[in-house]
């Protein structure tokens, strides 16, 4: 089936997130409020490197430094209140009501090259679905680089397994234990990842890979179904994107979104969502 791929076209919210669900990609450019969060991610990069240039501070960093100023960057940006805002308006921006919302904090990922580091705070992602991580198959993703970005260090997706099984290591996840456990391993993890994330069981055939190459907070939405994940960076040049999950009530009241072709992860539903945050209120969803 071919997946179709929607430039900056107007949908209401719900016809957007049916066409999302059934598998369809949607670039919209030129939004006030990703430029927004763009702007910040790129000045508490600055301000943790200590430099206006972080795309090569890596080269005159060793790596247990990097990666420290990597998670110092991480927690800032993912516990501010100002990018909990953004979504909010991104989501007005964009003609959904944040009322209708939760939202997972959004998260700034850095990549610099691949033989550097592809471990802990800066692991590439071997191609997954977000539902092996334990979401909800409703659940729509964005992504957006920060700094303008090239096809080879970009975001990969493979869509013609958006209904395809893909033999995987999913039944060994648990999202509860990977919140309370593993996610905060990541900056011991340097050489090599020793934290059990979810993987193919089989070669996964790249024939229709989607590389989208596009400008700061050009952003990509898309549903967590779609098999994807990281172009191992083999340039000099650091990579910077920002994504982050959003969940509407609706899809969750009444179970919609795409089938689950292949996911055994535990611990969504309930305690998946105690981790949200409302879009309304920008208070957890369990306060
Ligand atoms: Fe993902």
């Amino acid at each position: 089936m071919a997946t179709n791929i929607i430039l900056n076209q107007v949908f209401t919210d719900a016809t957007r997130r049916k066409l999302i669900h059934s598998g369809d990609i949607f670039l919209i450019s030129a939004l006030k409020s990703t430029a927004k969060m763009c702007d910040y991610a790129f000045q508490v990069v600055c301000d943790k490197f200590k430099t206006a240039n972080p795309e090569t501070a890596f080269l005159d960093l060793p790596v247990e430094e990097f990666a420290k100023k990597v998670e110092k960057v991480k927690n800032e940006f993912s516990n501010s209140f100002y990018s909990k805002e953004l979504i909010r308006e991104l989501l007005i921006e964009t003609d959904s009501d944040p009322a209708e919302y939760y939202f997972d904090v959004p998260r700034i990922r850095i990549v610099p090259n691949y033989d550097y580091l592809h471990a802990g705070v800066s692991y590439a992602y071997s191609p997954h679905r977000d539902t092996w991580y334990g979401g909800p198959t409703y659940q729509i993703n964005h992504w957006m680089p920060v700094l303008p970005i090239k096809p080879e260090v970009s975001m990969a997706i493979w869509p013609n397994y958006f209904s395809k099984t893909v033999k995987n290591s999913s039944e060994t996840f648990d999202i509860t234990r990977w919140d309370k456990v593993e996610r905060k391993k990541a900056v011991e993890n340097i050489k090599v990842e020793t934290r059990p994330h979810p993987l193919p069981f089989e070669e996964i055939n790249r024939e229709s890979e989607l590389r989208i190459a596009g400008s700061p907070g050009d952003i990509i939405i898309f549903s967590a179904n779609h098999l994807h994940g990281t172009v191992p960076n083999q340039t000099n040049t650091t990579r910077f994107s920002i994504d982050f999950r959003v969940f509407n009530k609706l899809d969750i009241k009444e179970a919609n979104g795409p089938d689950n072709v292949d996911s055994e992860a535990t611990g969504m539903d309930g305690d998946y969502l105690q981790q949200m945050f409302d879009a309304n209120t920008l208070l957890k969803y369990a306060s």
